[in-house]
């Protein structure tokens, strides 16, 4: 696939290796980080997976911030107050675009879906847009949505497809059905010219069909297969053989 006619916004991301003055120091000291050179996204799902403190949320914040996402969250149009990135990984990395450019875009940082729910009510108060900013998300405060309902409402109100959508951890408030209907949506956006970069540990979003899967994880980062993930085989072998399982994670030496 060539620039021309490529159907995505993110072609790849590189890391300038020449410019970092230390792999010993956070966050380049990251064994996800220290090999890196770059890594090829998907025109459709690129998933990033691996344990808690692999520097999933910090490569995907690093690569908002060069894309020009806000760091808070939100799409490129909430202004709120950013918080400093202290990593400044996203100084040196490159990011290879496509010439399209893409109508919409939206990051999801993990922990401030709360942030961004009161950043709309505030828009919603001083200002007086037609129409209203939450009506964007489907007209509801998403304070009085469940987490999971306010992320289901995100991602049916207000991605719109032709997107570049960067989530983390999209499935923390969902429910299995939840993250099946998740899938749907996001299936749909695909359908309609969207690209997604997902850092996730939920198996059942991570089987989205023909994504690119990044394991990222002591020895650095390589792409995966689904089925080759632990996260599938680990998950498989639990709900198939679950009492077994439970009784080794439960027995205790006496
Ligand atoms: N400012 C910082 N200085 C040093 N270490 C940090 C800093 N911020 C995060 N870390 C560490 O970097 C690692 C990667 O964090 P993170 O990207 O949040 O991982 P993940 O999203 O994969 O769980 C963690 O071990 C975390 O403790
Ligand atoms: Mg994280």
């Amino acid at each position: 696939m060539n620039g021309l006619d490529a159907r995505h916004y993110l072609l790849r991301v590189w890391l300038l290796r020449d410019r970092v003055a230390s792999f010993e120091e956070f966050p380049f000291c990251l064994p996800a980080l220290r090999g890196l050179d770059s890594l090829e996204m998907h025109p459709a799902v690129t998933f990033l997976i691996g344990d808690n403190g692999t520097g999933k949320s910090t490569l995907l914040e690093a690569i908002a911030i060069a894309w020009g996402f806000n760091l808070e969250g939100g799409s490129v149009n909430f202004s709120f107050s950013t918080r400093a990135s202290h990593s400044g990984l996203h100084e040196r990395l490159r990011l290879a675009r496509s010439i399209r450019r893409p109508r919409d875009g939206f990051f999801l940082r993990a922990e401030s879906f709360f942030n961004l729910a009161t950043e709309i009510e505030r828009l919603d108060q001083i200002a007086c847009p037609e129409p209203s900013v939450i009506s964007g998300f489907g007209g509801k405060s998403l304070h009085e949505q469940s987490h999971g309902e306010s992320f289901l409402a995100l991602l049916t109100h207000r991605l719109r497809g032709g997107g570049l959508y960067l989530l983390d951890e999209p499935e923390a408030a969902l429910s299995p059905m939840r993250q099946m209907a998740a899938l749907t949506r996001i299936h749909d956006l695909v359908g309609l010219d969207s690209q997604f970069l997902i850092a996730t540990h939920s198996p059942i979003l991570m089987a989205y069909p023909n994504a690119t899967i990044y394991q990222l994880n002591e020895n650095g980062i390589r792409r995966v297969q689904y089925t080759d993930t632990e996260y599938y085989t680990v998950t498989k072998a639990f709900l198939n053989k679950h009492e077994e399982m439970l009784r080794t994670l439960m027995e205790r030496e006496t």
